[in-house]
C-alpha cells in the first residue's frame, strides 16, 4: 500500500478520426462496455485511486453523459479547441491545485491495461523517489510513437515524436506508451511552459521529460514487459484484435479455472464474467456483461447471455437461448429456443422449448419481472407475460399465453380445445374446383 493518494488524468479529446465513425472513439464498445470504461475500471482497480479527471472533447456531451451515468469518482473537463496532449493534461491543473500526491495520465483508447500493470507502475515511480516516470516499451516495429531518447550514460532525457524525429532517433525501439506517472507538486508547473513550436504545431505532454530533466529531476522509465496492454484503439480493425486479444485472455483464465470450452475461437466470454469449474461452454457461445455461472452448467452451443445472469449449478442453457438479468437456480434447463429476460427462476425448472418471457411493454417502456419457482414447468411455446408468477410444481400447457398468476400443482392452459375435422379438405378442393367439374 501506498501511503500517497494518486488522481488520474484520462485523454479522451481527441476526435478518432480514423474510427470513420459519428460516435466518439472511446465510446466505441468491446463486449457491450465502452474502451473508456475499461480505462476507468483498471485505474480506479489500484490502490489509493481518489479521483479521475476525463479530457473530453469531441462529442463531449456524449462522453460526459456515459462518465456521469457510470463513474462517481470521474470528471469531465472540456477542452475546446484540441491543442495537444500537454494542452489537455493542463486543462486539469486548474482542478488539481496543492495536491501532495501522484498524478497518472493514460490514454482512454488503450482498453487492455490492467490495473496490476498501472499498480506496479505507480509503486516503481514511488519506490525511486521519481519525480517524473514514463512507461516504456520495447517495440520491433515502433513507427507512429514517440521514441525514447537516451544520453550516452543510457539515461533518459528526451522523448522525440515520429514527426520531429531525425533517422537516428527513428531507428530508436523504446517508444513512449503515453502513460505518466508524475509527483504532482514537482512537475504541475511544468505545463505553462510547454512551446508548440514541433512538426505538429501541439503542445507535446512529452516536453515535460525534458522539462524535468533540465529541472534536475528525477526522471525515470518504467519499461513494460507485456506490448499488448499498450495497444491503443484507432480502427474499427484495431477494435477487432483488441477483441479477440481481451476475449483470448478471458477464455483462458477460465479454462486454467477448469471450465471446459470446445473452441476458444469461436466462444466470446467477457472479462466479468465468472464460471465454475466443470462446466461445459460449447462453440458459437457470446456472453456480455457481469454474470457469475456455477458448476457443471452446459452452455450452448449458440448461447447468448447478456449481462447480469445468476446461474446456479447443474444447469443447462441450451441453443438459441437468450438470458438477461436473471437468476437461475441449480438443476433448472432451459433447453431450446427461449428468452428469459428479468426473470427468477427456482431450481429443477424446467422451461419447454420456445417459451418466452414477455417482459418489456412498449408502450409504457416499462420492464416487468417473470418469477417461476421450485420445479415449475412450461411447455414448449409458452408465453409467460410479465409480471407473473408460477408457483411451486406448477405446470403450463404447451402453446398457452400466461398473463395471471399460476398457483402451486395446478395446470395452466390457455389452448382452444383441439378439433380435427374430417373431411375438411377435401370439402374445400371441391367448393373451389366445383363448376368446372
Ligand atoms: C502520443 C504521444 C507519443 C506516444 C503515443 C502512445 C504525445 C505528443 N505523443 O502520440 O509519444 O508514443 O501517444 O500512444 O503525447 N488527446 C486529447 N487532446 C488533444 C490531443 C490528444 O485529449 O489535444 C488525447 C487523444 O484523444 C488520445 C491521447 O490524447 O486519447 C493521445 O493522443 P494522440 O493524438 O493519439 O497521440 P499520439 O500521436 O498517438
Ligand atoms: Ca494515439
Amino acid at each position: 500500500m501506498l501511503n500517497k493518494k494518486v488522481k488520474s488524468i484520462i485523454l479522451a479529446a481527441g476526435k478518432g478520426t480514423r474510427m470513420k465513425s459519428d460516435m466518439p472513439k472511446v465510446l466505441h464498445s468491446i463486449f457491450n462496455k465502452p474502451l473508456l470504461g475499461y480505462v476507468i475500471d483498471a485505474v480506479n482497480n489500484t490502490d489509493c485511486m481518489d479521483e479521475n479527471y476525463v479530457i473530453v472533447g469531441h462529442e463531449a456531451e456524449k462522453v460526459e453523459d456515459y462518465v456521469k451515468a457510470n463513474y462517481e469518482n470521474a470528471k469531465c473537463i472540456l477542452q475546446s479547441p484540441q491543442l495537444g496532449t500537454g494542452d489537455a493534461v493542463n486543462k486539469a491543473t486548474p482542478y488539481i491545485k496543492d495536491f501532495d500526491g501522484y498524478v497518472i495520465v493514460v490514454c482512454g483508447d488503450t482498453p487492455l491495461i490492467t490495473a496490476e500493470t498501472l499498480q506496479s507502475f505507480i509503486e516503481f515511480h514511488d519506490n525511486n523517489y521519481a519525480d517524473l516516470t514514463v512507461m516504456s516499451a520495447i517495440f520491433e516495429n515502433p513507427k507512429n510513437y514517440g521514441r525514447i531518447i537516451r544520453d550516452k550514460n543510457k539515461k533518459f532525457v528526451a522523448i522525440v515524436e515520429e514527426k520531429d524525429a531525425t533517422p537516428e532517433q527513428k531507428a530508436v525501439k523504446e517508444i513512449n506508451a503515453g502513460i505518466y506517472c508524475m509527483t504532482w507538486n514537482k512537475i504541475c508547473n511544468a505545463f505553462n511552459n510547454l512551446q508548440n513550436n514541433n512538426a505538429q504545431g501541439e503542445y507535446y505532454l512529452t516536453d515535460i521529460v525534458k522539462w524535468a530533466v533540465e529541472q534536475n529531476l528525477n526522471v525515470q522509465s518504467y519499461i513494460l514487459e507485456n506490448n499488448e496492454e499498450i495497444f491503443g484503439i484507432n480502427s474499427k480493425v484495431q477494435l477487432a484484435e483488441a477483441t479477440k486479444i481481451l476475449n483470448r485472455k478471458s477464455v483462458t483464465r477460465l479454462m486454467e479455472e477448469g471450465v471446459q470450452i470446445v473452441d476458444p475461437d469461436t466462444t466470446f466470454i467477457s472479462p466479468e464474467t465468472t464460471i465454475e469449474a466443470d462446466t461445459l461452454i460449447l462453440p458459437n457461445v457470446y456472453i456480455t456483461g457481469k454474470n457469475k455461472i456455477g458448476r457443471n452448467c452446459k452452455i450452448g452451443p449458440f448461447a447468448h447471455i447478456r449481462d447480469g445472469a445468476v446461474i446456479g449449478n447443474n444447469v443447462r442453457i441450451g441453443n438459441f437461448v437468450e438470458i438477461k438479468k436473471s437468476v437461475i437456480k441449480d438443476n433448472t434447463n432451459v433447453s431450446h429456443l427461449s428468452y428469459i429476460g428479468d426473470s427468477e427462476l427456482g431450481s429443477h425448472v424446467n422451461i419447454g422449448a420456445g417459451t418466452i418471457t414477455a417482459n418489456y411493454n412498449p408502450i409504457t417502456k416499462v420492464k416487468s419481472k417473470t418469477i417461476i419457482k421450485d420445479g415449475a414447468n412450461t411447455g414448449s411455446n409458452s408465453v409467460l407475460v410479465a409480471p407473473v408468477t408460477i408457483e411451486e410444481k406448477a405446470s403450463i400447457g404447451a402453446g398457452s399465453v400466461i398473463t395471471k398468476n399460476v398457483v402451486a400443482y395446478s395446470l395452466a392452459i390457455t389452448r382452444a380445445p383441439l378439433r380435427i375435422i374430417k373431411d375438411w379438405v377435401s370439402r374445400k378442393i371441391e367448393q373451389l374446383s366445383g363448376g368446372n367439374k
